[in-house]
């Protein structure tokens, strides 16, 4: 792979990263050699030979000097942190991508259900949010190209989202010590043009779409014998479940997200729903995370939340 593709930069995001580090940079080199050049200039005309006129600089350097760099640094910080807020916030309609971490491997899942191993497919000028979990330890995963980087935590799931302007292959990268195979645990992320994305989609021969597959794993389960439609138990009815804000028993209201659904699933105890009784049996043990991104999959396309068919269309 081109040495070179360390500095390409394919999204928005990606040069916005880059405006902040060379203006940190230049500042930094700026001043640095403002302070080494005075250094020079007052070791030589004061030193204890020479017969200069050693008089009490005025204060008003002092006054000027402290605040400007203080305000010039701050403005830094606030320039960086605005764009890190901004990254926290993926857009509504993002195309969502399950990466399962393990020693020492990453387990990619399409929407479509295509399953992939140390690569990432992905359609440019579109948002792609990753999904990620870990199955053991600790991982991180560094896409360079777009200057974003996330740690992938086992019995968690964090985000990574992008919008990729241009189409290529880039490097994948495990950014966390994650064991003796770390150094290894690397991979590619391909951005294709959404007609080429499409393609290759259905180039990876039939595959049951995620939410299908999740679906069939909530009948096998039981999962529908007490949350279905005509279920004699009393329990809470998911359909439309995903993204909406959820009452609990012990007055919290929290939104169901792809962690509160893994939640409820693993840890049924932590979260009561509001006018139901902790009756359900853990999973924990049972579902693993292959499993449950299936299951979260099904869980959100009960609520309407953009999938792509095998055909490889959003709908
Ligand atoms: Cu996974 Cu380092």
């Amino acid at each position: 792979m081109n040495p070179f593709v360390y500095f390409s930069r394919v999204s928005n995001e990606a040069i916005a990263v880059d405006h902040i580090f060379f203006a940190l940079t230049a500042l930094s080199i700026v001043i640095v050699g403002v302070v080494f050049l005075l250094l020079l200039v007052f070791s030589v005309r004061f030193r204890a030979d020479n017969p200069v006129h050693r008089r009490k600089p005025p204060r008003i350097f002092e006054y000027i000097w402290t605040p400007a760099t203080f305000f010039l640094f701050l403005f830094i910080f606030w320039w960086a942190a605005a764009n890190q807020l901004g990254a926290l916030d993926h857009p509504k309609d993002s195309l969502d991508i399950h990466v399962v971490a393990k020693q020492w491997m990453w387990k990619v899942e399409q929407p479509n259900g295509v399953r992939e191993i140390d690569e990432i497919h992905a359609p440019i000028e579109t948002p792609v949010r990753l999904v990620m979990t870990s199955q053991d330890v600790i991982h991180s995963l560094f896409l360079p190209a777009l200057r974003i980087k996330q740690d992938v935590l086992p019995d968690r799931i964090t985000y990574l989202w992008f919008t990729a302007q241009k189409p290529g292959i880039y490097h994948l990268l495990c950014a966390e010590f994650c064991g003796t195979e770390h150094s290894r645990m690397t991979g590619r992320l391909v951005l294709m043009t959404q007609p080429d994305y499409a393609r290759w989609s259905r180039s990876q021969g039939p595959s049951r779409g995620l939410a299908a597959q999740g679906e069939k794993l909530f009948r096998s389960l039981g999962c529908s014998g007490c949350h279905g439609p005509n279920s004699s138990v009393h329990a809470p009815d998911l359909a439309g479940v995903y993204g909406r804000e959820v009452h609990l028993s012990d007055g919290r209201v929290v939104t169901a997200d792809e962690a509160y659904l893994r939640d409820s699933i693993l840890k049924p105890g932590s979260a009561i729903v509001a006018g139901y009784k902790p009756e359900m049996p853990s999973f924990a043990g049972t579902v693993g995370e292959d499993d449950m991104v299936k299951l979260i999959a099904y869980l959100k396309s009960l609520a309407g939340h953009t999938t792509i068919n095998q055909q490889g269309e959003r709908r």
